[in-house]
């Protein structure tokens, strides 16, 4: 009898505990512009993880590499006073959000879930807005990669290049057998993308950082950078006359199908080859784009929450945060996106070769002096400034503007736009 009377108070306790966890669940609505294969599937894990939690994932996805369209969205939903309660927002524009006041205090999940030991400083700084966590990172992505495929190098009679001339070497063969040496996507993201890595090669790692971190003017008005752009318009002799317009996971199926031999792009890229069912080595190899060993360009992407005042919608926004950073979405997010955990002391058995490589050069090259934030994916400047950059390099590929113009150019939008 007794037993059967604690068994009916379990079960009422059980009840009221099921009953207070249900009314505490809620919705987060996110804005993010993981639409191609490998992306969509990588953002499904979250998705998955927060519905165990009995919450609900409104999807607002904009398609759009690099979010240009979805930062469009997103600040006209923040003018007219209905922001989402989670956006995909990176960098320096995190910092312009906290100054609008209108970001959650994400510090109670980082406390309990001790993000500063967990993340790199590089990176847990970016989170921060005034000493107080506003965004959680997702991961962390290498830039200066170029995705080539054997097979077509095969057929062409030429090697995977290392260095520029050796560059132009196969390209001219894989032109001649008939390839498209380069699978290019003509947007100015994609452009400015491929112009960064060439300026890290080129120029070196301080010469990137004065003039793409720095946005110095005698810089980015020099000579080094007239010969970037030199590079940059001998590698455009290489493209396919589709290119204008074209997505980058479009262009990155043109080297899965073996119509293209390479594309320069950051390892997002790889998402796609795994999402196609192809295997490391075999069907593509990845190597860093030409003169570039030395470098990492890197990329962190990262959902800032807005503040909310239902209690539902926080508790969300809540376990979407502390969900983000634990090792389960960690290890399968960023295997499928082809990115790096941006949590320490993740076990690295679960990555592929490419992986195991930018793991091993995140860590050497933030030594080195190597490890540097992507001006093209917003992690080194102010809106502003790389709209001027995107500005003048969209213009250089898509005309016939000199080189030493060019550079000029660079340095005078880039200042009136400081
Ligand atoms: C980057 C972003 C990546 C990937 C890429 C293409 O800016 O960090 O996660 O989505 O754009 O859209």
């Amino acid at each position: 009898m007794r037993l059967k009377w604690s068994k009916l108070v379990l079960v009422g306790m059980l009840m009221v505990i099921a009953g207070v966890c249900n009314s505490f669940a809620g919705e987060v609505e996110v804005l993010h512009w993981w639409t191609s294969g490998g992306e969509a599937k990588s953002v499904a894990v979250l998705k998955e993880l927060l519905e165990k939690e009995g919450h609900t994932w409104q999807d607002m996805a904009v398609a759009g590499g690099a979010g240009g369209n979805a930062m469009t969205v997103l600040k006209s939903r923040a003018v007219a006073g209905n922001p989402p309660t989670a956006a995909q927002v990176k960098g320096p524009q995190i910092q312009q959000w906290g100054d609008e006041g209108v970001l959650a205090n994400l510090d109670e999940v980082a406390q309990a879930g001790n993000w500063d030991q967990l993340l790199p400083k590089v990176v847990a700084d970016v989170m921060k807005y005034e000493g107080n966590y506003v965004a959680v990172p997702v991961n962390v992505h290498k830039i200066n990669w170029m995705w080539a495929n054997p097979e077509v190098f095969r057929k062409a009679g030429a090697k995977v290049p290392t260095t520029w001339a050796e560059f132009e070497e196969a390209a001219k063969k894989i032109k001649a057998a008939g390839f498209i040496p380069v699978a290019w996507g003509g947007q100015n993201w994609q452009e400015a993308t491929v112009f960064e890595s060439i300026v890290l090669g080129v120029g070196g790692a301080e010469f990137y950082k004065k003039a793409l971190v720095d946005a110095d003017p005698a810089a980015l008005d020099s000579a080094t950078m007239v010969k970037c752009l030199d590079t940059l318009r001998m590698v455009l002799q290489y493209i396919d006359k589709d290119a204008p317009g074209r997505d980058w996971n479009l262009a990155t199926s043109m080297v899965i199908q073996g119509k293209a031999a390479m594309q320069f792009m950051g390892d997002w890229a790889k998402g796609e080859f795994v999402a196609a069912g192809k295997t490391y080595g075999a069907d593509y190899v990845a190597l860093p784009v030409p003169e570039t060993s030395e470098g990492y360009l890197f990329n962190v992407d990262s959902f800032i929450m807005f503040q909310v005042k239902d209690k539902g919608a926080q508790e969300a926004q809540k376990a979407m945060a502390r969900l983000i950073m634990e090792p389960t979405f960690q290890e399968v997010f960023n295997v499928n996106k082809g990115s790096i955990p941006c949590r320490l002391g993740m076990s690295h058995k679960p990555f592929d070769f490419p992986a195991i490589c930018s793991f091993d050069s995140f860590v050497a090259t933030a030594q080195t002096g190597g490890l540097l934030p992507s001006m093209a994916h917003e992690m080194a400047v102010f809106p502003a400034v790389r709209g001027a950059i995107f500005d003048v390099v969209t213009n250089f590929c898509n005309s016939n503007l000199a080189s030493d113009k060019a550079a000029k150019r660079l340095a005078s939008e880039v200042q009136s736009a400081m």
